[in-house]
């Protein structure tokens, strides 16, 4: 198999291009997507300071990489969940690639540890106010992660979801026709209040297998090991099957998201509109100030009740 563009010996076959690559046409290619997402979505530009959050995955830590490579200020944020080894390794990957790039490009590291500021790991803390671990865990990391982009004064946060992410949530939305979050699922979502940053998906039209490939011919370290509170989930049972529909036929997943995206810019409101419908719901919280659609908002709810509970 040799390489479509250069005709070397290729390292990488992608059936939905129907397509092979070396490695420097494979990186080409994966820049290329990026920089589309990134141009054709709006995401940001070149003199704004993005805020990645990476977890220690093959994602999130080749999200940061490309976005310094492709010359972007890009700063990080790593959320320690204090899921035992787990957290421990994943923490130990992003402080290994974090010393890299702060030499390398200067690019620095923000860090949050749930067990400082709530008293408890994610494990005891989703006990403690008897709910499911994940989505206790969602609700505090989407809580941190707008935090430290609004405090630190960041134009944009990113995160490293991908199609295969992106895809299996759209499945889910669909079967279970949860139409206001299909109206949220953009991979750019603006800033459409004061308290919430602007949010984008820069890896949406790249696949699991093609950044594990990118992490790995690039010597990026990340832990391979899924969450251990994932086992068994919704979201990686759509992810199965949308893999067996792809091995029959490739490209499945990339017509099922980017057709949705398309069908969705002809209908969406603008921007604008969402901002408008936005401002009509939210409001500061009373105890933290983030934007909230109640009085006090999820996470101050979540931290108030572990607090009794634990009192
Ligand atoms: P997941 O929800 O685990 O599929 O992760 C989706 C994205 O959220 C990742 O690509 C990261 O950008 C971000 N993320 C997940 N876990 C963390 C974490 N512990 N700290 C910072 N970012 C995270
Ligand atoms: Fe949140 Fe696993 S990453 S519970
Ligand atoms: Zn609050």
């Amino acid at each position: 198999m040799n390489c479509t563009k250069c005709k070397t010996k290729a390292v990488i076959g992608l059936p939905r291009h129907n397509a092979a690559f070396c490695k420097n046409c494979f990186n080409g290619f994966v820049h290329d997507q990026v920089a589309r997402a990134i141009k054709s979505e709006w995401m940001f530009g070149k003199e704004d300071r993005i805020l990645v959050a990476v977890s220690g995955g093959k994602d999130s830590l080749a999200l940061w990489d490309i976005l310094l490579k492709l010359g972007y200020r890009a700063d990080a944020l790593y959320v320690n969940l204090g899921i035992g080894a787990y957290s421990e390794q994943s923490h130990a990957k992003v402080t290994k690639f974090a010393e890299a790039v702060a030499a390398s490009h200067g690019a620095m590291l923000h860090l949050h540890t749930v067990e400082q500021e709530a008293g408890a790991g994610i494990k005891e803390l989703a006990q403690l106010i008897h709910r499911p671990t994940c989505s206790t865990c969602g609700t505090i990391k989407r809580y941190q992660f707008n935090r430290v982009a609004i405090e630190q004064q960041y134009d944009v946060m990113a995160t490293g979801h991908n199609l295969d992410d992106e895809a299996a949530r759209l499945l889910g939305n669909v079967l279970h026709w949860q139409e206001e979050y299909l109206d949220k699922q953009s991979p750019s979502l603006p800033a459409s209040v004061e308290g919430f940053a602007k949010k984008v998906k820069p890896l949406y039209r790249l696949s699991e297998r093609e950044l594990a490939a990118y992490a790995v011919l690039n010597r990026i370290d990340y832990i391979v090991e899924e969450c251990p509170m994932a086992k068994g989930s919704k979201m990686l049972q759509y992810k199965e099957v949308l893999n067996r529909l792809e091995t029959e036929s490739p490209g499945t997943k990339q017509t099922f998201y980017w057709g949705f995206l398309d069908k969705q810019s002809k209908k969406q409101p603008t921007a604008t509109t969402m901002a408008e419908k936005d401002r009509a719901v939210l409001h500061p919280c009373t105890s933290c100030s983030q934007p909230t659609t109640a009085e006090v908002c999820s996470y101050c709810k979540m931290m108030a009740r572990a607090g009794t509970a634990k009192s």
